[in-house]
């Protein structure tokens, strides 16, 4: 018979850095993926740890600070135990704003940071906001969790699973698992798994290119708007190309990459940036942001099932939220006081309509 202490399903980022968190704290860890690990969203961010984002919902902000305050120690952490270090990419990012205010840079200022930006009609801040490689980080976790005792069970789809007594019997399409705690970190499939069925999270498309930077463009930052980013790989094998991003689209689990709407994003791209309207284009993709009615993770126990939690629902920030989420779910697992106050995370919240952003 297979027992851990705990089941996971699901071995993407938030998956697999709560598998290392509570393997560090010697828990025994059993991590299913339906397909193959970091294979969905995890690989398809653009990677920028966008706390400050004025479009992230304001109850966010307190999970995301947390997960700054931990994102070094943990990226030295995987380091130690893959060997593959971690960089940040960029450190600032131009961040567009619907109206000026106090913090807004002249055109003056702009023109210092970034000649070659034409900032039309917005209005631009400078945050200090870290970017990485989603890529490179997945190679890292992965390698770390090979390291370990960590039992990775790729092709592994969880069909049910069952509270008896203090365990949960899961019953995968390779035969039936035991342990004493099962977590739900399936992303945009959490509800389709029928895990959580009182949680509501929806794939949400995203669309996305990468381009070569032309050599006459220096672009040491990250430069967002309401509806697009541009995002520099300044380091490693993929330096020298800017991810452009993205769609938010309600398309189920459809993938497919519309070249009209990579011409739209780029169009965008290339109005701030003209020097980006003829750059190579490298690569095109799409990947799914688990999302939630009011754009907030769900962190916590199900409320329906005993011993079994969930920790999905990370919509546009599961790279920045690994960190922390893997701490506060490692936490409450562990019966012990978490970091923070996650009420606003709860899966059993109320969702209100004001609270629903779409
Ligand atoms: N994290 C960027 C996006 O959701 O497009």
């Amino acid at each position: 018979m297979h027992h851990s202490d705990i089941c996971i399903a699901g071995a993407g980022i938030i998956g697999l850095s709560l598998a290392l968190e509570l393997h560090r704290r010697g828990l025994s860890v059993t991590v299913f993926d339906q397909a193959q690990p970091l294979g969905e969203a995890s690989t398809a961010a653009a990677g920028m740890l966008a706390a400050s984002d004025p479009d992230n919902p304001a109850p966010l902000r307190k999970l995301a600070d947390l997960s700054l305050s931990l994102y070094f120690e943990f990226l030295d952490r995987l380091h130690a135990h893959s060997g593959i270090a971690v960089p940040f990419h960029t450190s600032q990012t131009l961040q567009s704003q619907i109206s000026s205010s106090s913090d807004t840079l002249s055109r003056e200022a702009l023109g210092r940071i970034l000649p070659q930006l034409t900032p039309r009609n917005h209005h631009f801040t400078l945050l200090d906001e870290h970017s990485l490689d989603p890529r490179n980080l997945a190679a890292a976790v992965l390698a770390a969790v090979r390291a370990t005792t960590i039992d990775l069970q790729p092709n592994t789809k969880v069909l049910s699973t069952r509270s008896i007594d203090d365990s949960v019997e899961v019953h995968t399409t390779q035969g039936i698992f035991h342990a004493a705690k099962f977590v739900n970190c399936t992303g945009a499939w959490a509800t389709h798994s029928t895990l959580a069925p009182s949680t509501t999270i929806a794939p949400r498309k995203g669309q996305m290119l990468a381009i070569a930077i032309p050599p006459t463009l220096s672009l040491p930052l990250v430069v967002r708007t309401h509806g697009m980013y541009i995002v520099p790989r300044t380091t490693g094998p993929n330096k020298g190309r800017a991810i452009i991003g993205a769609t938010i689209e309600d398309a189920g689990f459809d993938k497919i990459v519309h070249p009209a709407d990579i011409a739209h994003l780029r169009a965008l791209a290339a109005d701030l940036l003209p020097a980006l309207a003829d750059a190579p284009q490298l690569e095109v993709w799409a990947g799914l942001r688990p999302s939630t009615p009011d754009e907030l993770p769900f962190l916590g126990p199900s409320p329906d099932h005993r011993n079994q939690f969930v920790s999905a629902g990370h919509y546009r920030n599961g790279i920045l939220l690994a960190p922390a989420t893997a701490h506060v779910m490692a936490q409450m697992i562990s019966n012990q006081p978490t970091a923070i106050d996650l009420a606003d995370y709860s899966p059993a919240r109320v969702l209100t309509s004001s609270a629903i952003a779409h």
